[in-house]
């Protein structure tokens, strides 16, 4: 190993004093600790998606919800919606829960065993915010960290399996004070200069300390093992409307997207493929599909309309067709939707 703990934590400050992005729930370099609800709610939102997605949710929710406090009170369904399109809904109920759990005993802890314990959150969150938010030394990995710790030692077994050395090499960097600054400075490098396909080595503070980069072949790191094809399902969903609005349901509070309102479907789920069968008789047409990638299957989905409907079965509401975007459709019911609108 030649990248020493230490020198590679300097460089890397000094670098962030300078290049540091000015993202809306930082503090600046070195100064001092940012609020913990804001650091809390970006990382959740940030293991969901980009900075550049993120940005719009985070301003919405913080000025809708300003403190914990004010999460804490807010109807599910409410919080639900407004995180309609992040991805991964059990995160905004877990987003709640933890709310309620920090309201109640009066603030975010500052440890990060004691953030651990927190509803929803796990090894990467409680590190980030108590490095970030507490200024307490943890050792936050998460991808962009993972990759540039792998380049800079040049780990060679592949991830997933390779993740504990990447966490061992990482936490022998870690330095002691301005912990926080120290992992979104590795976050920000990841991003910006060591990235997945180009790393940019000529503008890298840490160049002549990156074991891969004197491998020659930087971007061969983090060496992975090859991924499995994703099983491919398919359903259908139905677009029924009478006299301007459409009919949608909520979906069961277990299982794929649990709690959202949504169009009806035909029943597909991550195991299985939907039945095709529509829930009530009609004139159906065909208006087109859409494509989903869910972390474990992929999903293509037909789009069936039927106008002039009558009433179909079970519960569900006439929504109005002009006013879907209020409605917190899931990124693929949303879709789908464009598509029969679009018909
Ligand atoms: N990704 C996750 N957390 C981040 C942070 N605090 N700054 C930049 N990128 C991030």
């Amino acid at each position: 190993m030649t990248a020493s703990g230490e020198n590679v934590a300097s460089l890397l400050l000094a670098w962030y004093d300078a290049h540091a992005r000015d993202l809306p729930w930082r503090a600046r370099p070195r100064d001092p600790a940012p609020d913990p609800y804001r650091v809390w709610l970006s990382e959740v939102m940030l293991q969901q998606t980009t900075v550049a997605a993120v940005k719009p949710y985070f301003a919405a929710f913080t000025s809708r919800w300003p403190t914990v406090e004010a999460l804490a009170v807010a109807p599910e369904e409410e919080v639900m919606a407004a995180w309609a399109g992040l991805g991964y809904y059990s995160r905004a109920r877990n987003l709640v829960k933890c709310a309620r759990a920090v309201a109640e005993r009066g603030g975010f802890p500052e440890t990060e065993a004691e953030l651990r314990k927190l509803p929803g959150l796990g090894d990467y969150t409680a590190a980030a915010i108590a490095a970030i938010a507490f200024g307490r030394r943890a050792v936050v990995v998460d991808a962009n960290v993972e990759r540039v710790v792998a380049r800079l030692f040049a780990i060679a077994e592949p991830l997933p399996g390779g993740r504990r050395a990447v966490r061992a090499a990482a936490d022998a960097i870690t330095p002691e004070e301005s912990a926080g600054d120290f992992a979104q400075a590795m976050m920000d490098l990841g991003a910006t200069i060591c990235t997945a396909r180009d790393p940019r080595c000529l503008l890298c503070p840490l160049s002549a300390r990156c074991e891969a980069r004197r491998s020659g072949e930087p971007a061969r790191f983090p060496v992975k093992t090859p991924k499995k094809a994703k099983p491919q399902r398919a359903g259908t969903v139905w677009w029924i409307v009478r006299e301007g609005r459409v009919w949608l349901v909520r979906r069961p509070g277990r299982g794929m997207l649990g709690g959202m309102r949504a169009l009806p479907d035909d029943g597909w789920s991550a195991g299985s493929d939907g039945s095709g069968e529509p829930p009530l008789a009609g004139e159906w047409r065909e208006v087109g599909a859409v494509r989903h990638g869910f972390t474990h299957f992929d999903l293509d989905l037909r789009v069936m309309a039927l106008g002039g409907a009558g009433e179909p079965p079970g519960e569900g509401e006439w929504w109005p067709v002009g006013e879907l975007e209020s409605a917190g459709l899931p990124t693929l019911f949303a879709k789908a939707a464009r598509r029969a609108m679009a018909d």
